[in-house]
């Protein structure tokens, strides 16, 4: 059975999708650099296993890295899954899991990288927004793209509208992209994912979809 890592720093919506998808995986451990994150309670009353690394007690980037990954790697994983995980990691921490670990980021990329996607998509009056799946590389939000998910920027919306549907959608792509790296779909050809096999949404959906 594949092992999974998963990485929070917040409420764990999107962890909590990938744990109720019953992936073909073990959740060997959820790992929160926030000690009050509100998914550790939530992982903790599904039976898995959780840790905290609190960045603010280290002096620097590098040495929490270095203490996080040791973490990580004492559970074997295959699969490392970023989930709402509010920390940049290190080039040296990337190198480490290298291809291995995943990004869900609330937007189109390459559009909206960084914070505050959603408010910045209402502005710049785009009609179509979303969220992306992406492996991680050294380039804050810029990886292989494994699947995006677009939504309609309806009229009226507001920042808390965009972000509930795009949410709902994320919840969707998540388990979808990890369920496709654990099925051996996914392979990184000069820095685009390709995926194999047959699948109705060959790395993307719109939701709703057109009729
Ligand atoms: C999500 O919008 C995700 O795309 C972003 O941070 C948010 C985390 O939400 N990276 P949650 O903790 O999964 O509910």
């Amino acid at each position: 059975m594949k092992r999974i890592v998963i990485l929070i720093s917040g409420r764990g919506s999107n962890m909590q999708a990938v744990l109720d998808a019953k992936l073909d995986a073990t959740v060997a451990a959820v790992i929160s650099n926030n000690p009050a994150a509100g998914g550790l309670e939530l992982a903790r009353s599904r039976g898995v296993e959780t840790v905290v690394v609190n960045h603010r007690e280290y002096p620097d980037r590098a040495s929490f890295d270095l203490v996080l990954g040791d973490r990580i790697a004492s559970y074997q994983p295959d699969l490392i899954v970023l989930a709402g995980f509010m920390r940049i990691l290190t080039q040296a921490f990337i190198e480490r899991f290298n291809d291995r670990i995943m990004n869900i980021h609330p937007s189109l990329l390459p559009a909206f990288p960084g914070m505050d996607t959603h408010r910045r998509a209402l502005e710049k009056g785009v009609r179509l927004h979303g969220c992306t799946v992406h492996f991680v590389t050294p380039f804050l939000d810029s990886g292989p793209i494994i699947i995006q998910a677009a939504v309609s920027v309806l009229p009226g919306d507001d920042e808390p509208r965009l972000a509930a549907r795009v949410l709902e959608q994320e919840h969707k792509a998540y388990p979808l992209a990890i369920r496709w790296f654990l099925n051996g779909r996914l392979a990184i050809e000069n820095g685009r994912v390709r995926v194999s096999g047959d699948c109705r949404y060959p790395g993307a959906f719109i939701a709703p979809e057109p009729a």
